[in-house]
């Protein structure tokens, strides 16, 4: 196990990352011999500056690089023990175990409900109680239930920034996922809506693994119950609770922690 791997007991982890080796076709590595245990029902977060990999990471997890321009992509992803990077994974039913939210909300141009109930409709599910119910929870697990009860048939295009932004939360939450793949989802959001995002994280994770790829370094220690600190392709540091922001073991950890670059 490289140096900088954590061991912990592999039994809890719901996603084990194992040599992950990533390469653009113009020859970027954007990820360069990852190895890390994604804890299950906890928030792990993937932070360091702009082009770190860490997007890149989070692409591999749902297979989202399948689309990309990668030319070598080596190593395991095990999902509950299986490796989710062989071709015979079935990229749909995956994409519905390890749902991802995005930095800029992009809702359908539909109503809030239907936003909602499309995905479910797609994977074949018609009943009106169980789309209703389905509706209703994932809007409160996004915290924006309150906001939007009164109007689910409006244009989802018709609500604000941040609440698009829960919007394609719930969306995501409607298809109860096991794992949330969330990509800096509150850069574009004002600090009430982002305070909302981050208290819903917290509730989600009893039911879900998260993974979240912050925006700060501040909210990084807000919302960590792990934490991995990404340079360059690289996993410098990787640790339990919020130690890496106190006390972190290397110093391109430390100075970055600290503010002196990135
Ligand atoms: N589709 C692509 N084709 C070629 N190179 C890419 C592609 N996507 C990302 N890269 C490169 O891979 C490296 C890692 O990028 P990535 O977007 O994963 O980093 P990041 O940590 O998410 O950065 P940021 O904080 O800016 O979002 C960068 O050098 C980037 O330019
Ligand atoms: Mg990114």
């Amino acid at each position: 196990m490289p140096a900088n791997a954590v061991s912990g007991d592999p039994m809890m982890n719901k996603i084990e990352i194992k040599n992950l080796n990533l390469r653009y076709s113009d020859g970027t590595e954007s990820l360069r011999n990852i190895s890390i245990g994604i804890p299950q029902n906890k928030i792990t977060v993937l932070f360091g500056p702009a082009g770190g990999g860490k997007s890149s990471l989070l692409r591999v997890l749902n297979r989202l690089n399948d689309l990309a321009d990668v030319t070598l992509l080596d190593g395991e992803v095990l999902l509950d023990g299986e490796n989710i990077l062989t071709p015979k994974t079935d990229v749909i039913q995956l994409r519905r175990r390890v749902g991802m939210v995005f930095a800029r909300p992009v809702v359908l141009p539909m109503s809030i409900r239907q936003n909602l109930t499309y995905g479910l409709e797609v994977a074949g599910i018609r009943n009106k109680v169980q789309l209703n119910e389905a509706v209703e929870r994932s809007l409160q697990q996004a915290a924006l239930w309150d906001e939007v009860k009164d109007r689910l048939d409006d244009p989802a295009g018709a609500i604000s920034g941040g609440q698009q932004q829960r919007l394609c939360l719930a969306r995501v939450l409607a298809l109860e996922p096991e794992v949330i793949l969330l990509d800096e989802p509150t850069s574009g959001l004002d600090p009430i809506s982002t305070g909302k995002v981050e208290e819903s994280l917290q509730a989600l994770k009893t039911q879900y693994t998260v993974i979240l790829v912050p925006h700060s370094v501040q909210q990084a220690a807000r919302t960590a119950d792990h934490a991995a600190f990404f340079l360059q392709g690289e996993l410098v540091e990787f640790a339990p609770g919020k130690d890496i922001f106190t006390t972190p073991h290397d110093q391109r950890t430390a100075d970055y922690v600290e503010g002196r670059f990135g």
